[in-house]
């Protein structure tokens, strides 16, 4: 049988368990004898890495077209040398935040014109979407106390979306919530609140229906 690569984002606001759930469903999938690929944005590359160190440090100040112009760069990066390799090679890919987060963050949150965000992510990405996107929904003051307990037990220290006033927070979970209604057939909301495993299994079960196809 031919190698059927699928490309899988997780998406959502600060503190909304994607990471956890990346891990999880990489594992769950693995389990059931798949060849996976987790990878995050912005990151997943050398480059990546570098650009992510400025992009959420608060310490360097960045305008808001730096900013966008970055995680563009970022995204060129990650899916010529790390996305599309690992799609044709026939994995599940799933990546912890991509194009979706551009809209939520820099469309919604900066104010950015969607059209030429729109433009500008058909670039970076190559005009590769996802097969499917989970967003994990809360509401943006149980993810933020999830990540400040994060900063306040030491786990790392807080970035620069962290520290943005919750009006800006509201405004990417709108986001998220209008791309999904923009596109039901790829983009599915879950509870973030729920049980972990219930997310998880709902994750890797339509990772498989989608394989089925
Ligand atoms: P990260 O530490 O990966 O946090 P999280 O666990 O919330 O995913 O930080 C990524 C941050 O970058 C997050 O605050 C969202 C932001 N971001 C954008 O603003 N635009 C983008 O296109 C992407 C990919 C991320």
């Amino acid at each position: 049988m031919m190698a059927t690569g699928r490309f899988i984002t997780l998406e959502g606001v600060e503190g909304s368990g994607k990471t956890t759930q990346a891990a999880l469903v990489a594992d769950a999938l693995r389990a059931r004898g798949r060849r996976v690929t987790v990878t995050h944005e912005p990151g997943g590359t050398r480059a990546g890495e570098a650009i992510r160190a400025i992009f959420l440090d608060p310490a360097v100040s960045l305008v808001v077209a730096a900013e966008l112009l970055l995680v563009l760069a970022d995204r060129a990066q990650h899916v010529r040398e790390r996305l599309q390799p690992a799609i044709a090679a026939g994995d599940v890919v799933i990546s912890d935040r991509y194009s979706d987060s551009t809209v939520a963050y820099q469309g919604y949150g900066r104010g950015f014109d969607l059209k030429l965000l729109a433009d500008l992510n058909a670039l970076a990405s190559d005009a590769m979407r996802p097969d499917a996107t989970f967003v994990l929904d809360c509401d943006v003051e149980t993810g933020l106390a999830r990540t400040r307990a994060r900063v306040r037990g030491g786990v790392r220290a807080p970035d620069r979306f962290e520290g943005e006033v919750v009006e800006f927070h509201r405004r990417v979970r709108e986001g998220f919530l209008a791309i999904a209604r923009a596109e039901p057939g790829r983009v599915t909301v879950l509870d973030a609140t729920a049980e972990i495993a219930i997310i998880t299994a709902r994750i890797a079960d339509a990772i498989d229906a989608l394989m089925a196809h």
